[in-house]
């Protein structure tokens, strides 16, 4: 395989098997009609990162028919107004161009809106943008690259902040990414971005974090490698409990800003544990064999005793564990979700039905896999009532 960065020849270290679509929920009708690629992943020792190498086509994966909804989680919501509020106390200095890139349904930017300030969203799913448009959030719907940038006339060397989040390691030309950056943001503009953290994947064996959108996994090492090359400095970062573990990455101009020692001590602990090299990835690799083991054998138990097991949240995560540990339909009779587009589909590759979260509460089974792991506080309030009537289940230490 090839560095998408370096363009140098890499080993994959790892493989998955043969995947589906990750988001790819799908209509029986629809079950012949499958895309499957194989998904490996490899690191590049230059600049520290960890990859994808096959990978679907961006328009496969992000399109009319996009399921995921930012709105959709009450601490999601609440996250994205911390996050505007941390930028608004650190890095909001006479601001009046905002840009995000991969704006969903505008959740994040609507905490900016302002008579003041010019915001705007580029999102590339027509579905969720149309949400955001509805919401007067200002967006337009296309993939961000340097050509979209270049149409952004108001915005060239203006904006103050472009911001996302995790949507920059969705994107497989970060070259073209950081030009168009490069291109929009003014002498003082930062771009802040947080992504799922690979040093929290590896902490907790969490490999469902890789997904066909996750085309790359994060590190402070490889983010200041990356942003180096295009004479960008990573000025400062703040670890995140979202997605089972983020860190929020801020980058500047060349020498415009002084860099937080965080950056300097975040870099430090990372060599410690491996994660700026090829032996953290072996490691991790162990670990996830020896996960699966443990997972199948969890499962097959628990059929042998005739016991029902269902599914809480059908997320795109949940792809990668179904599809590499080898569970499917004849395992999980049905898997509940809150998002209407996803209930009445099945599951890719696995084609475990969707089903209401009604219809789970009362079809309670003996056991409930529990593939949001990442919300797990919100899910326990919300199902306080029959928390102790199903027996919770997951691949991570829940
Ligand atoms: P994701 O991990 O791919 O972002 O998907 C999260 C899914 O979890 C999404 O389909 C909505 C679902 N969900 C629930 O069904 N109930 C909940 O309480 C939460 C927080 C999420």
């Amino acid at each position: 395989m090839i560095c998408k960065i370096t363009k140098k020849k890499i080993r994959p270290f790892m493989s998955f098997g043969k995947m589906p679509i990750a988001n790819g929920f799908l209509h029986k009708k629809d079950f012949k009609k499958e895309f499957f690629f194989k998904m490996e992943v490899g690191f590049s020792k230059d600049i520290s990162l960890f990859q994808l190498n096959d990978h679907p086509k961006p328009k496969l994966m992000f399109n009319k028919n996009y399921p995921f909804f930012t709105s959709s989680s009450n601490y999601m919501i609440k996250h994205f107004e911390d996050y505007s509020k941390w930028i608004k106390e650190k890095y909001f200095n006479n601001v009046k161009n905002i840009i995000e890139i991969g704006s969903n349904d505008g959740t994040f930017l609507k905490n900016f809106k302002s008579k003041r300030i010019n915001i705007l969203g580029i999102e590339p799913s027509k579905n969720v943008a149309t949400i955001a448009k509805k919401n007067k959030i200002n967006t337009i719907n296309k993939f961000f690259s340097l050509k979209t940038a270049n149409t952004l006339k108001k915005f060239i060397n203006k904006t103050d902040i472009i911001c996302a989040a995790n949507a920059i390691c969705h994107i497989p030309d970060l070259t073209d990414l950081i030009k168009g950056i490069d291109k929009l943001l003014s002498k003082k503009g930062i771009f802040i971005f947080e992504e799922p953290y690979l040093g929290s994947m590896y902490k907790k064996t969490s490999y469902d974090q890789i997904y066909d959108e996750h085309i790359f996994m994060f590190s402070v090492s490889s983010v200041k490698k990356i942003f180096e090359l295009y004479n960008f400095d990573l000025i400062d970062v703040k670890a995140q409990k979202t997605h089972g573990g983020s860190m929020r990455y801020v980058i500047a101009r060349k020498g415009e800003y002084k860099i937080k020692n965080i950056v300097t001590n975040s870099l430090k602990n990372e060599k410690k544990a491996n994660i700026d090299k090829l032996k953290g990835c072996l490691d991790f690799k162990k670990k996830c064999e020896i996960s699966k083991k443990k997972l199948r054998n969890k499962i097959f138990s628990i059929k042998k005793k005739n016991k029902t097991i269902a599914g809480y949240a059908a997320t795109s995560k949940s792809t990668t564990i179904l599809n590499y540990c080898g569970i499917d339909n004849r395992h999980i009779d049905f898997i509940c979700d809150t998002t209407k587009d996803k209930v009445g589909k099945f599951t890719p590759k696995t084609h475990i039905p969707i089903v209401n979260i009604k219809y789970f509460r009362k079809n309670l089974p003996d056991y409930t896999f529990l593939f949001a792991w990442n919300h797990k506080e919100e899910i326990y309030k919300k199902e306080k009532k029959i928390l102790k009537k199903t027996n919770w289940i997951a691949h991570v230490e829940i």
